[in-house]
């Protein structure tokens, strides 16, 4: 029990220490996302006593809930500049022209909008091996996270990442990067500048942390010079879950529990992913 304490105490005061939020975004930006404002994800559950019950009997939260996932639109970036992304879901049967039902398809790269990598995606012999994200370990992919500020003018280097101080113990990071500022997941263009793990701060995470899932703020957790070198750090052991694409935007900075539910895509590299957070 003491100890518990003791960690809480120190991912608070870690969280405390670390560089202060991004101005939050002004309303009028939020405006310019008319699929869903970011207020849209957060709900408050249960508020009136009986209704809290009600979710207690079940065995359901009554935390606030706040979703972390972008919405699986058309417009949603591309990772290869120029690339067409297309409708992601179609409708195969439409009562309009004369079906008795309405019948969609779903048609998407795996890798798209907020999604999971698993370790064979870069690695060969891991990918040989069979571990495609039906073998992703939901322990990992849920339980208590830190979400935290990267500095800005950095991509996540060795460097930025000794100075975000991070303890030893905690398994779930979310980093928030200037990509959120810069609302790169809200732009159909792929951006290539957007910030990621360099190599060596790639190789900083595993070394010196306990670090299990990576969350960041755009599709991929490399910084494009290092698409490959830093992947090819984190699937070196087939034990580090990278969740891409997150929603990060107006997210206070602290500690969470994390939920993140691929689908059971077998054979595949990658997949769509719902990440919540409850706080
Ligand atoms: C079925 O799809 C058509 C568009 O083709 C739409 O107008 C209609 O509202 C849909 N019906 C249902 C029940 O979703
Ligand atoms: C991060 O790295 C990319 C290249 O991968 C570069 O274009 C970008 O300017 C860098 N961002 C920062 C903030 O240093």
């Amino acid at each position: 029990m003491a100890a518990a304490a003791a960690l809480l105490l120190a991912l608070l005061l870690a969280v405390a220490s670390a560089p202060p939020l991004a101005a939050a975004s002004s309303a009028g930006e939020a405006a310019a996302h008319p699929g869903y404002s970011a207020d849209e994800g957060t709900c408050t559950v249960g508020a009136p006593a009986a209704r809290r019950l009600e979710l207690e009997g079940r065995g359901g939260t009554t935390g606030r809930i706040i979703d972390i996932t972008h919405a699986y639109v058309p417009d949603l970036p591309a990772f290869a500049p120029g690339a067409a992304t297309g409708p992601l879901v179609r409708l195969k049967a439409s009562m309009e022209d004369g079906s008795e039902y309405n019948l969609s398809e779903l048609r998407m790269e795996c890798h798209m909008g907020t999604h999971v990598d698993a370790p064979g995606h870069i690695n060969q012999a891991h990918f040989a091996a069979g571990l495609d994200v039906d073998t992703l370990d939901l322990h990992v992919l849920n339980g208590p996270a830190l979400l935290v500020d990267v500095p800005r003018d950095t991509n996540i280097t060795a460097e930025a990442m000794e100075s975000l101080k991070i303890p030893k113990g905690v398994r779930r990071v979310l980093f928030r990067t200037l990509n959120t500022d810069r609302k790169l997941m809200w732009k159909k263009e792929g951006d290539m500048s957007y910030v990621g793990f360099t190599e060596d701060g790639a190789q900083w995470l595993v070394d010196n942390t306990d670090i299990k899932l990576i969350g960041v703020d755009y599709l991929s957790v490399a910084a494009f010079d290092h698409l490959i070198s830093a992947h090819v750090v984190f699937f070196k052991n087939p034990d580090i879950i990278p969740v891409e694409g997150l929603k990060l935007d107006d997210v206070e900075a602290g500690i969470y529990m994390l939920h993140c539910l691929p689908l059971r895509l077998v054979g595949s590299e990658g997949s769509p992913v719902r990440c919540i957070l409850i706080k």
